[in-house]
């Protein structure tokens, strides 16, 4: 039985912040960014956007071209949740207007839970072929003014369909996996930023990266050399091609710097202008292969390697469908990009680093220009608002 993603599409913000004000303003040399970590932009999102409008503006489109009375599941990765009790996608479940015969669900551990939630989809699909699942990944990268991950902080939210005989991509059973209690990057209930050993952080993922993949070769006896192309977990653009060199080292490949390009390069488009989006890094990463890689897909394997700080990370593979470009979203993800609003480094501050976002009865400007957003505050609950076309 074949199951895995039939339709995908990727949200992100109305605002950009590029990182050659940010260098600028910092000081710093713009190389750094654009050559060192590999990022180019941020999107940044304005007090009236959170995870919730942000996945509604990735599922929307989907649920056009679906009976959405149809699903039967949300299952939604973030590590921005919006409630420590109510799921965020009961909020989605809400304003998307979805079945009331279908569960919700919010799955947490840091950039890994999106792959969590899509695995999970995949075995209720397997257990019943009825299901139609929307699997969400959507979370708002923040770090300290000043600190080292704030070059690469960003926004996004993606939105998976996952059901039987799927038209994008197909999941290969077995996958390695890999768990460690580290204190690589994690964010106390009580900090809106995240806190990071930056430097640890790349090299428990590079570990992480190796653990998984031995167990992966073990489980599934498939290796290097039948895998297509790789997606990874992209915090920032420059990891993908650390993690690549590291999977080659340990593998003992010989790949030229051209294939190391076809296996790797397509998946970084979308993420060197978008930033870390945490849990939907890794599949807007893959959006971004399907979109922009230059050869037909169809029938390659990818590999995707997802990694969650703190940290679970997991290997697995899957198929691309033939006849998956007639089901892409490509000029969604494009206009999206395009038309955001490029910000000054104080108004980046003021969308990004106001006090008062976590009040009790606010009332938010409107920033936000998408279909919905996040109107208000009042005692404690939060009011989302379904704009007229
Ligand atoms: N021109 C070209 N390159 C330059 C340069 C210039 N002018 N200046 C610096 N560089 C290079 C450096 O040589 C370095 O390259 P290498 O990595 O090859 O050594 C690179 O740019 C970065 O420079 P620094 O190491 O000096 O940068 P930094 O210490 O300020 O920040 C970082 C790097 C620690 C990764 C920081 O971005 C950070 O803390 N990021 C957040 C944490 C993170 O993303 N970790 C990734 C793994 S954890 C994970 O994946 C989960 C998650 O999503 C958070």
């Amino acid at each position: 039985m074949k199951v895995g993603i039939d339709l995908i599409h990727f949200a992100t913000s109305d605002y950009f912040l590029g990182l050659d004000t940010f260098a600028k303003e910092k000081g710093t040399d713009v190389n750094k960014y654009l050559i060192g970590i590999g990022q180019e932009q941020m999107s940044i999102a304005p007090p009236d956007e959170d995870i919730v409008t942000l996945s509604a503006k990735a599922a929307a489109p989907i649920l056009e071209q679906i009976d959405k009375q149809k699903i039967t599941a949300v299952l939604f990765a973030t590590e921005s949740g919006v409630d420590q009790s109510k799921s965020a996608g009961a909020f989605l479940h809400g304003l998307l207007g979805l079945p009331k015969r279908c569960r919700v669900v919010e799955f947490k551990h840091a950039c890994y839970a999106g792959t969590a939630a899509l695995q999970m989809a995949n075995t209720m699909v397997k257990a019943n072929p009825k299901e139609k699942i929307l699997v969400i990944a959507a979370d708002i990268a923040k770090y300290d003014v000043d600190s080292s991950g704030e070059a690469t902080q960003g926004c996004g939210a993606v939105a998976m369909l996952v059901k039987e005989n799927p038209r994008i991509l197909t999941i290969e059973p077995g996958s390695g996996y890999y768990t460690d209690d580290v204190m690589d990057f994690w964010r106390p209930n009580y900090r809106t930023t995240a806190l990071v050993d930056g430097k640890y952080s790349t090299k428990v993922y590079l570990n992480s990266l190796k653990q998984a993949w031995e167990h992966f070769v073990e489980e599934t006896d498939r290796h290097f050399d039948e895998i297509d192309a790789f997606c990874y977990h992209i915090p920032f653009s420059r990891m993908t091609e650390k993690a690549h060199k590291t999977l080659i080292k340990k593998v003992k490949a010989d790949v030229s710097n051209e294939k190391f390009k076809e296996q790797t390069l397509a998946g970084q488009t979308y993420n060197r202008v978008v930033g870390n989006s945490y849990s939907a890094s890794l599949f807007i990463g893959f959006c971004s292969f399907l979109d922009n890689a230059a050869q037909d897909l169809g029938n390659k394997r990818f590999g995707f390697f997802s990694y969650g700080s703190g940290c679970v990370a997991e290997f697995f593979s899957g198929i691309i469908q033939p006849g998956y470009q007639q089901h892409l979203m490509t000029a969604s993800h494009q206009t999206q990009i395009q038309s955001r609003q490029a910000l000054s480094y104080k108004e980046y501050l003021n969308f990004y680093h106001q006090a008062d976002t976590d009040a009790d009865n606010i009332t938010f400007p409107r920033y936000n220009k998408g279909l919905f957003r996040l109107e208000a505050i009042r005692d404690h609950i939060r009011i989302y608002e379904k704009q007229a076309l």
